[in-house]
């Protein structure tokens, strides 16, 4: 067995944990709106066409803000297509997915799904195929009361208060060449400025995220940062980081060290922010929107999933949805730990998706909802991670790996809510096949009682929840734990995932 030595401090909180930090991302893709969310044949749907057991499902998930509605399909999308009776909607060839695009749901009928599911809007423009006149209009028929021609249509189409969005994306993965309209640093970051400006000329309050690089990989990381934020520094509040990790080649050290390279993106991304406003002389700090993350078997989607040929695109094909395993789940739940690690800076971050595609739940039609194994540790994380995030001095033994080089086996993070008086503990056993004992100075959760310790792991790390055993994988009570006043002794199984719950004292 392995040990390694943490100790958390509180007298040096990284910072408040933004609620925008457990957003979610629901894009027109696959079987994620129809027959995911809405599926008005289902016995369980309710008036107005929405599955009831995923409202409550994704309710226990504990999302806050949600993208929509893409990601790639954006970058084709007609937002007028999607808004007014829909009898008269069109439907319409979504080029980035080979599919059609029925829009029977739109940005009414999203906006009361977010209602019933209690999450907020963050709405992307297509800076694709179209520009900055068509954000505009999307912008003043979503936030301007009455009296003008877009916001007079959205109320003759049945609503008369304002959306009242506030996060808006300067359009999508502007640097992919597969990206409808990609185009290079320099054009983007001119047309995100433009449109930035005119967006803040219509709605001073609304915060702008522009595309940072679609991937760390790309050959532009790095430098499209730098470009674009040159342009468009003092009209934009967030850069957008996307990540997704998958095991390649049976390398699962790799895998489960995939958050090393998260923490790596993510301090690169703000480095580089930070030496522009340098640069410019700038007071203003620019945050991160991680507004994609996500464990993504992008391999298998290129080669089995894809769909070819000019004819018969469907409409809700079932594309990307993956099976998650246990391992999957302890990989995302140590992506949580780098984005609360960096709850500074990353101030809003979705993950990428919800229902059925590359998501936490998934859906079969006129059957059951179900929680994959990832939808655990997002749970616990987005119920338990209030206040303030804490760091955890670690002391860990390394491992090797052959993307990541040597990596500490354990990762932490802490956090703690004044307010409520309540704190937590979430931890990641890297290595695939050693237990690990963690010794942990609480001092600065001497006050505290512990509840309970929740860890997510299994003999098989290879298991999966399925329809048919839809909770095969959870977390489990961990009851190997000592406390002995401020020093507590931890067990951690290889390949696990724990949250420590802390509270206090019932007596105080
Ligand atoms: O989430 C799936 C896709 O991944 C999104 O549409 C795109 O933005 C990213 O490449």
């Amino acid at each position: 067995m392995l040990t390694a030595r943490l100790a958390l401090n509180s007298s040096t909180p990284i910072g408040g944990i933004s609620r925008d930090l457990f957003g979610g991302f629901v894009e027109h893709l696959g079987r994620h709106i129809y027959t995911g969310i809405f599926e008005p044949t289902h016995p369980l749907a309710d008036e107005d066409g929405f599955r009831t057991d995923v409202i409550e499902l994704v309710k226990e998930l504990g999302v806050s803000t949600i993208r929509y509605p893409g990601g790639n399909f954006v970058s084709g999308f007609r937002w007028e297509d999607s808004v007014g009776p829909i009898e008269k909607r069109p439907t319409r060839l979504d080029l980035a997915w080979h599919s059609k695009e029925p829009n029977r749901i739109g940005l009414h009928e999203f906006s009361q799904w977010l209602e019933r599911v209690d999450s907020d809007l963050m709405l992307a423009v297509n800076l694709g195929t179209r520009g900055t006149a068509e954000a505009l209009d999307l912008l003043e028929y979503a936030n301007i009361r009455s009296g003008t021609e877009w916001s007079d249509a959205r109320i003759r189409n049945g609503r008369s208060e304002p959306f009242g969005v506030r996060m808006w994306c300067l359009g999508n993965e502007m640097d992919g060449p597969w990206q409808i309209g990609h185009r290079s640093a320099e054009e983007y970051g001119r047309l995100a400025a433009r449109t930035a400006h005119a967006m803040k000329l219509i709605d001073p309050d609304i915060r702008l995220v522009v595309c940072g690089s679609s991937s760390a990989s790309m050959p532009t990381f790095g430098t499209w940062e730098r470009t674009v934020l040159e342009h468009t520094y003092d009209l934009v509040d967030f850069i957008s980081c996307h990540a997704y990790y998958e095991e390649i080649d049976g390398d699962r050290a790799s895998f489960l060290a995939s958050s090393v390279n998260m923490d790596h993106f993510i301090e690169t991304v703000i480095a580089t922010a930070d030496h522009v406003g340098a640069a410019k002389k700038s007071s203003k700090r620019i945050d991160i929107s991680f507004d994609e993350w996500n464990i993504w078997y992008n391999t298998r989607f290129e080669q089995v999933d894809k769909i070819e040929g000019i004819s018969n695109w469907p409409i809700a094909p079932r594309l990307l949805e993956d099976v998650y395993t246990v391992t999957d789940a302890v990989v995302f739940g140590s992506l949580i730990i780098s984005l609360l690690k960096h709850a500074d800076r990353v101030r809003s971050a979705s993950l990428a998706q919800l229902v059925n595609v590359i998501a936490p739940i998934m859906t079969e039609p006129g059957g059951p909802a179900w929680r994959q194994t990832t939808f655990h540790p997002f749970a616990l994380a987005s119920a338990l991670a209030r206040g303030e995030a804490l760091p955890v001095t670690i002391d860990s033994p390394k491992m090797t790996t052959a993307l990541h080089g040597s990596v500490p086996v354990l990762d932490a993070v802490a956090t703690h809510d004044s307010d409520s008086g309540t704190a937590a503990l979430f931890l990641v056993n890297r290595s695939p096949d050693e237990k690990i004992e963690a010794r942990i100075d609480i001092s600065s959760f001497a006050e505290l009682e512990l509840l309970e310790v929740l860890t997510l792991s299994d003999p098989d790390p290879d298991a999966t929840n399925t329809m048919n055993d839809p909770d095969r994988v959870r977390p489990h009570r961990n009851s190997a734990w000592k406390r002995q006043g401020c020093d507590l002794t931890l067990s951690l199984p290889p390949i696990s995932w724990t949250c420590v719950k802390f509270a206090k004292s019932r007596g105080e």
